[in-house]
């Protein structure tokens, strides 16, 4: 297993390329399914799960080929509807092939994804909205088994204890493009990256409106052929890099960054005395003040603080001056990260749901131990602040969600690399 090794201290200064979005890419992979035809999509990340979602389309039949920046779905049918445990359990997104099977094939059967470090992950809203649409499905031997004579419209209401579900709604708006009539799902996600599957599947003759707000409407139609789509910047790659220019001190340019998808994080990073300014490329991101302000933030869903960006912003909060509150709405036990940052010096405390952060004038390095893929980013951030060593291990979970990392953050001045875990 690799290692990232980071000497803290420097600032970093000059241009990061913000790669297309995992999050978006993967649902509009898994829409490939919802056609025979060709379709091609540019702007892919280079990363493990597009590799595992690639891996999930082939077993199922489908003819892919996977270029540097683009994946190309060859026109043919496929016949397999299964999605095996060792693929699925290595990646949960792998439950939005369920949508797209159960409506080409009508019939699915994909593993039971299960829960993971960042505490229970049901799939109660996937059921529930599948179920509305006429599906029958069932729990079987560690496998949603789905089946359908045919989905009929319906309206279906998707939100849960915690608000809307991203990946729900991908599925069921999937589910619905070929279902007999219209649908309506009522508190849909209103992620940027549901907006990006909507206008893929619209390009592929889908009939949607009201993507981007909680009603989205859509007219079943009887198929849906070839497209061709560009997938979205990676909005938690740039926070991520926001990030690291103002923890470090320097000046990012983060070229083909959207500023739209990320209000809440440029809003709170405005409070803590960060400049971001729009530029005809992309987003300038420095400190505006020496210090760091204190912030109080709670993680919500979009247009609210994304959930995917809490480790990362309570790093930025370790070396604020005061104290801050960091408050997880989404998945209550995604705190792993804090006993980890706590080996370097950070003074953080947990208080129900809240992070009560008291900023500390310095980090210092430490070996710790990455436990999911965005408190892993949050790590790389304190490491590049800290003072001394930091050994960032089990990277395995970085790779499946920051495409080059050590290379992009090498060439805007940081002192990292990558070596093999002994
Ligand atoms: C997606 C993102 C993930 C992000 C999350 C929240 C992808 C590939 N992953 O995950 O990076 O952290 O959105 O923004 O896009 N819930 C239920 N029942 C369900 C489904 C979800 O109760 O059937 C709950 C979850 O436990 C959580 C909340 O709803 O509390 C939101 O989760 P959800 O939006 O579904 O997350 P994902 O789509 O899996």
């Amino acid at each position: 297993m690799d290692k990232l090794v980071i000497e803290g201290g420097l600032p970093l200064k000059g241009e990061v390329r913000i790669s297309g979005s995992k999050n978006a890419c993967l649902p509009i992979m898994s829409a490939c399914l919802l056609t025979d035809d060709k379709c091609m999509i540019d702007n892919i990340p280079q990363l493990k799960d597009v590799l595992t979602m690639s891996e999930i389309l082939s077993f199922l039949g489908v003819d892919m080929e996977l270029g540097e920046r683009a994946i190309v779905r060859k026109s043919g049918s496929y016949e397999n509807f299964t999605a095996p445990y060792d693929i699925v359990s290595t990646m949960r997104a792998s439950i939005c092939v369920l949508g797209p099977l159960l409506a080409k094939k009508k019939k699915a059967k994909v593993s039971f994804p299960g829960g993971c470090v960042i505490g229970p992950r049901p799939i109660d809203l996937h059921i529930k909205g599948l179920r509305a649409l006429g599906a029958e499905i069932k729990i079987e031997g560690g496998y949603i088994v789905a089946r359908a004579k045919k989905l009929q419209g319906a309206n279906i209401y998707l939100g849960g204890h915690f608000g809307s579900s991203v990946l729900a709604t991908a599925n069921v708006m999937m589910a619905a493009t070929l279902a007999r009539g219209e649908s309506v799902i009522h508190c849909a996600a209103c992620e940027p990256e549901i907006a990006d599957l909507a206008k893929f599947l619209i390009k592929m003759g889908a009939k949607i409106e009201g993507y981007s707000t909680p009603i989205i409407k859509i007219k079943g139609v009887r198929s849906l052929h070839g497209a061709r789509h560009r997938i979205m910047p990676d909005r938690i790659e740039t926070g991520t890099y926001m990030i690291a220019s103002c923890i470090t001190g320097g000046s990012l340019h983060l070229k083909g960054a959207e500023s739209s998808h990320l209000m809440a994080v440029i809003d709170v990073l405005r409070q803590a005395n960060c400049l971001i300014l729009k530029t005809e490329r992309g987003l300038l991101v420095k400190r505006a003040k020496r210090d760091l302000s204190p912030v109080s933030v709670s993680t919500l869903p979009y247009p609210g603080f994304p959930t995917d960006m809490q480790a990362q912003i309570m790093s930025l909060m370790c070396v604020a001056n005061g104290i801050s509150v960091v408050t997880e709405k989404i998945f209550p036990e995604r705190f792993i990260h804090i006993s980890e940052l706590n080996r370097m010096g950070s003074q953080i405390f947990l208080e129900g749901p809240s992070a009560v952060i008291s900023g500390v004038a310095k980090l210092s390095g430490a070996r710790v131990m990455a436990s999911d893929l965005r408190a892993s980013a949050a790590l790389v951030l304190a490491g590049l602040v800290a003072r001394g060593k930091t050994e960032v291990h089990r990277i395995y979970h970085l790779d499946r969600g920051y495409e080059c990392i050590e290379e992009k953050l090498s060439k805007v001045g940081a002192r990292i690399k990558r070596i093999k875990d002994d």
